[in-house]
Parts: structure tokens; sequence; C-alpha cells
């Protein structure tokens, strides 16, 4: 921490009433026209710390209003030139996967690999939100999902942990930029702290079971990772973990989170989740809420105005202490020294540059398409071709941004048929294939050379409380998929899903399966471009793609059983279900490509290292050489695995422990190396220590967590 600042805090603490430091703790939303003045009156009063720059319990899920820049400084300068303390406001907005332009949904860029782009990405994103008086965002959302049918999947990064950790740098790296003073920086907020993406059933807002071994190894490392990258703000989670809400556990938000990961930043509730301790059944009344949140250390209240209302008279009281109202207080304040908020307040848009973020936004969404299926090379297509392009999602433009996406615009966003009949030479023929037409639709097919189903999900489908039980596209889409066959012409399959869906039947049915995403203002063109090849795809999937919705949770980082009834590896599938075969229908990691990758076996430069070598900071480095045999240049994401044969606590079959994306020209290879050190070869015991135990290490290097491309070390 930066000792100039510390001072300044500690100083500007030492002339605020009890009042005033309350004030600081308060972060309600954006008032209504009608309660504006009384707003105005508050934030003069020193009763106002942060504004939550929307309105509603779901913001993701209504239309928000645009942002008056005029009122946020008008409101900024009431608080810098009228208030007693001069203290400048934070404004804070939920800016998840874009501004005004909208890259893929955080689930999607996972999809990517590429955490280079995802951090350009999130640079342009807080250049943009930065213009229209937005400080802080509510962004990177880190919570670990495993099942598909909770709507807030699509807000992260997947299942896997390694993944979530390398999203988590590279958005609040973007975010926050190399100098958080700057005025195009956010201040990032890793949320939803911790284990909200393990609802019961999916069911938003559920309580969960995690144990603390599971927590240290699954549901932690994202967020040790944007502690490490320097995220400044930490949003806690509504549920309960093992029937301690996370609101009022000092456990989570101080044993764990400051004393175990280092964090030093502030922690913002989620929207009204002080009060609602009541309802989960800990605290009798509202005192009770604001008492057991601020001890626990909690330290800014997002709306419900519990601090406001109840803090003085328990620091009255004793029930909390002056020091624990302080320390919150700090923490708010050096964060708003840190951003410079004390030496540039207002907002005074410099401009960017549109263009360059489309074209950031359409490469991330290229990058973030999985191709799941090309029976007989049927894609690429040929830009002339016939094509008869089918589904409701053809015409589709508001689903294509997806979920929370507050200040995107439906109308400036192009939809398949707007953007097939930008880049083909060929005839397009449309329909919607919903109504009576069918006649007239199968006619255009049969005319074409191929048939392209643009079909998908609502937005408002996913999203927050936007849990669904059955986690398919709706049936009218399914019967377009079987009616088309009467064509008897190839068909290719657009998805445009938030969240991984049941794939069985409709890959069946297709020759050709694009697993598009809602990709953003982009989402479109970066169809066209993987269906014309002018982009060989190279998405691959950060969460497994279940066969049926019955299989659910499936994820591939399990630990072995006791007998072979493991559902992901097994090759004997009746071992597990007796009327289904269990195994995935698009494993972790998987994505096809249009060239063909050739993998040799991996080498290790030493196969044997002593834990005391690896103690000292030795490492052992794996190589693959890598070939790109085929007929297109392309992208890969080279992914390394590893398993722990035998360790104290039992070990993922897989688990991931690197990966690279790598360009390779056609007919070229290169070796790709991997440099494994102490923090790779071992894992988090139940107290939340980190050991490395001697033995085998199996380590995997191939396409996707089925490999069996290994090569063996030992940790002696
Ligand atoms: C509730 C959501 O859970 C959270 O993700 C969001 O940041 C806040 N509301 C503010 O809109």
């Amino acid at each position: 921490m930066n000792n100039e600042i510390l001072q300044k805090v500690e100083k500007l603490l030492s002339e605020m009433t009890l009042h005033e430091k309350i004030g600081q703790l308060n972060q309600p939303e954006t008032p209504s026209a009608d309660n504006a003045e009384a707003f105005k009156e508050a934030v003069r009063n020193g009763e106002v710390g942060s504004i939550l720059m929307s309105v509603g319990a779901t913001a993701g899920n209504d239309a928000q209003g645009a942002i008056d820049i005029s009122f946020y400084n008008e409101i900024q300068r009431i608080a810098v030139e009228e208030s007693k303390n001069h203290i400048p406001l934070i404004f804070g907005r939920d800016v998840i996967h874009g501004h005004h332009t909208v890259f893929p949904v955080p689930l999607a860029m996972a999809a990517s690999f590429n955490s280079d782009l995802i951090e350009q990405s999130y640079r342009d994103i807080a250049q943009e939100a930065a213009q229209e008086s937005i400080h802080w965002t509510f962004t990177p959302m880190l919570d670990l999902a495993r099942d598909p049918r909770w709507g807030r999947i699509i807000e992260g990064p997947g299942e896997d942990p390694y993944v979530g950790a390398r999203f988590a740098s590279a958005v609040v790296s973007g975010l926050q930029g190399d100098d958080l003073s700057k005025s195009d920086t956010l201040v990032a907020c890793a949320k939803h702290y911790v284990g909200y993406g393990a609802s019961e059933g999916g069911r938003d807002y559920h309580r969960t079971e995690i144990s603390d071994y599971s927590l240290h190894n699954y549901y932690l490392p994202a967020f040790r990772s944007a502690v490490k990258a320097g995220a400044r703000t930490v949003m806690s989670s509504f549920n309960d973990v093992n029937g301690q809400p996370i609101t009022s556990s000092s456990y989570y938000l101080t044993d764990i989170l400051r004393d175990k990961l280092g964090f030093e930043g502030f922690v913002v509730s989620d929207y009204d989740a002080v009060i609602q301790l009541k309802r989960q059944g800990v605290a009798a009344d509202d005192a009770d809420c604001a008492a057991m949140a601020l001890n626990a250390g909690l330290d800014m209240d997002m709306h419900d105005y519990c601090y406001a209302a109840n803090l003085e008279k328990l620091v009255e009281s004793g029930k909390v202490s002056m020091e624990a109202v302080d320390n919150a207080v700090k923490r708010i304040l050096y964060v708003k020294f840190e951003k410079g908020l004390f030496d540039h307040p207002y907002c005074t848009p410099a401009g960017y540059d549109k263009n360059e973020h489309l074209k950031h936004a359409r490469e991330l969404a290229d990058e973030s398409i999985v191709l799941l299926k090309n029976s007989d090379h049927l894609l690429p297509l040929d830009k002339s071709a016939k094509i008869c392009l089918i589904g409701p999602f053809a015409t589709e433009r508001r689903s294509l941004l997806g979920s929370w996406c507050i200040d995107g615009t439906a109308e400036e966003t192009p939809c398949l048929l707007d953007a097939l009949k930008e880049s083909s030479t060929g005839k397009i023929e449309y329909s919607s294939g919903l109504g009576l037409n069918w006649d007239s639709t199968l006619k255009k097919a049969y005319n074409s050379d191929v048939v392209v189903l643009a079909l998908g999900e609502s937005w408002s489908s996913t999203g927050e409380a936007r849990a669904v039980s059955n986690i398919s596209i709706p049936p009218e889409q399914l019967a377009i998929i079987k009616k088309v066959k009467a064509a008897g012409k190839k068909t290719v399959g657009v998805l445009f899903c938030g969240r991984p869906i049941e794939m069985q039947e409709i890959s069946n049915e297709l020759d050709a399966v694009i697993y598009a995403w809602h990709n953003g203002s982009a989402s479109a063109p970066a169809v066209c471009d993987i269906l014309f090849g002018d982009v060989s795809p190279s998405g691959k999937l950060p969460a497994t793609l279940p066969r049926l919705a019955t299989h659910i949770p499936l994820y591939y980082n399990i630990t072995s059983s006791g007998r072979p009834v493991n559902c992901y590896y097994n090759e004997n599938p009746y071992d597990c279900y007796i009327d289904s075969i269990p195994t995935p229908c698009y494993p972790f990691g998987y994505g096809l490509s249009y060239t063909t990758f050739n993998y040799s076996r991996p080498e290790c430069d030493k196969t044997e290292i002593s834990l005391g070598d690896l103690e000292a900071g030795k490492k052992i480095t794996v190589s693959v050489n890598l070939e790109n045999a085929g007929d297109y240049d392309a992208k890969e994401t080279v992914q390394l695995y590893m398993n722990t044969p035998v360790a104290k606590m039992m070990r993922p079959i897989r688990e991931l422990k690197s990966f690279k994306k790598i360009f390779l020209k056609q007919k070229t290879n290169e070796t790709v190396s991997f440099e494994l050190g102490y923090e790779d070869f071992g894992y988090y015991d139940p107290c939340g220590n980190y050991v490395v135990e001697k033995g085998v290490r199996n380590v995997f290097v191939g396409e996707n967590c089925l490999t069996v491309n290994k090569v063996s070390v030992i940790i002696k």
C-alpha cells in the first residue's frame, strides 16, 4: 500500500464525524427525477459514498436509461464543493462484457482461450465506459459453474479454475490498466465472492454446500488471481455456503479473503444483500443485519440503506466498534484516492475509436466460436454457394448481444441475414421456419446448395434470476431441424446460445454445428467469417456440453471413484447410468479447426526433479511439436493437463495447468514449451495450505481434456 495515500486517508478520517463516515459506506442507486433534490441534499450532508448507476434488483434484465453525464457531474460537484469533507463519490455500473460496443458474453470470451484479446477487450470497454461517468464496474464475474441450468453461467468463465484464473487476471488488467488514476480505467470488482455458482439445482440465489477442500481448489483460484492482479474491490455473494451467508461471514470475508488471499481493497455487498440476512434466517432485525455484515468485513452496503439507518446506534451501543467502521471507511477512501477521484472528479469525454473497438469485438467473437461438428468437411462454404437460411435467429439482433448488456443497441447489431448478404456472393433465400408456410420453406431449401439453420436461446432466458429446467433450444426450433431433413440438403446449424445446452439430438441431426454463443455486436459477421473460412475456427469449450440435461452436473476435473463409474472418461458407458451414455457430447477444451493439427509426444527436459529444487524455484520444461498439416492458416489452443495418481487427498483425473494459443501457417510446425514449477505441482489441503507431494505426475498435452498424449515426471 502507498504511504502517501495512507496518510491522506488518515488525515481525512480524523476530520469526519461518525455520520459522515457511515455515509461513505452507503451506496444508493441513481435516484428518480422525483427524488433527485432530496438525494442531492443527502450528498451535500455527506451521507452517500457511491452511486449504483442502474435501477432495480436485477439490473441486467431491465431496460436502464441512458447515462446522463451532466447529472453525475452535478452530483459530483455537490459532493466535492458543497459537502464538508469534499470527498468525491465513486460511480459504479455493471459493464459486464461491453458498453456501447458489446463483446461476447464472458463464457464465450473464455472459449477464445486468448487472454491477450480478452485483456484488450476490457481496455476498450473501460475506455468507453469511463467516458460516461463510470469509475467502477462490477466485473469480472468469477463464479465457477457446473450447472448450465443456472442462468448466470453465461457471466463467468465456465467450469475450470485455471481458465477462471487466467480470465480474472486478463479482465482486471484490462479494466484497471497500469495506472488506475488515468481517466480511461475502471476499478474492477471480482464477484460474486464466493460459491454463488454452486447454487443447488442451478436455482439462482439458492443454498450451496462447498467443502473447504473444494473451496480452495475449485472456487477460490479465480479470486486469488484477481487479487494478485490488483482488483481493488470484491463483491460478496448472495448465497450461503454450508449454512453461513457470505454477507455475514467473517470466515469467508476476512479469514479467507483478507488473511489468506491477501485482499486489501474494499468489499461491497450485492444488491440488498445486507437486509436479506433476515430472510436467510440469521438476523432478527435490520440492526442485526448491519452489525453482522460490518463485523464480518463487508465495507459498502449496496442499495438497502441498512448501514445508513443502523450503524450510528450500533456504534453507540458498542455492538459495532468505531475501529470496524474506520477500517471500512479507510479502505473505500484509499480506492477513491488511487482512482484519482480527488484530483479528477468530473467526467470530460475525450472520444474513442469505435471502429477499432468493433474490430476487436469481431476478433474476439471469431476466436470464441466453437466448431463442434463438420462431417465430410462441409465447412467452410464457398462464398458463391446458394444458401437457404432458416430459423428465427436469422433476423434476431437483441439476443446476439446477450444478457447484462445495459448500453448496447440491438438496432445497430447486424443479424445473420444482414451479415450473410454482406459477405456472400451467392443467392441467399430466407425463411423464419415458423408458421404455416413450411412447403415454401422446403422448396427454398431444396433449391439451395446448403441449408444454414439459425437457432438459439433468447438472451432473456439467461442471466440473473433466469434459471431454466430445460437446457435446449425451444421445441419449435428442434422441429425445424427435423423437418428440414425432407429437403435432403446438407445442413449447418448455427447455435446462438448463452449457456451450454444438451447436444445429443441436435448434433445427431445436423451435418455441421457451429456454437456461436451470444457473441456481442459482431456476432453475425463473425459467424460469416467462420462459415466462409475467412477465419479457421479456434474456440474451445470452457464448459462441457452434455448429451442430456439429466447428466448435469458433468465436468471434466472430477476425481476417480473406487469403482470405475466416472461419467466423463468412462469407456464402458452403461457403468454410470444404465439407460443412457453419460460421457459428454463435447468435452471441456473441445473445438474443431478447418486444418489438421498434429501433436508430437510431449517431452520433458528432465523426468525427475527434487521437491527441494522445485521449492528453490527450479522448473521442468515440457515441450511438444505442433504441426499444422492442413490447408489453412489457423490457431490452436495447446492444453496442458496434469494428473497426480497418488496423493494424500484424491486429485482430479485431469486438471488444466496451462494453455497457449498458437498461430501456425499451413504446413508449418513449431515447438510449444511450458515451464512447470512449484506452483503447478501442488494443491490446497482442506485448511487452505498449498502442498506439493512427492511422487509421479502425468502430464498430458493435447487438443482437449480427453487427450492421452502424455509424459510422466517424478518429484523426488
Ligand atoms: C445484483 C447482481 O447479482 C450483481 O451481479 C450486480 O452487480 C448487482 N445486482 C448490481 O446491479
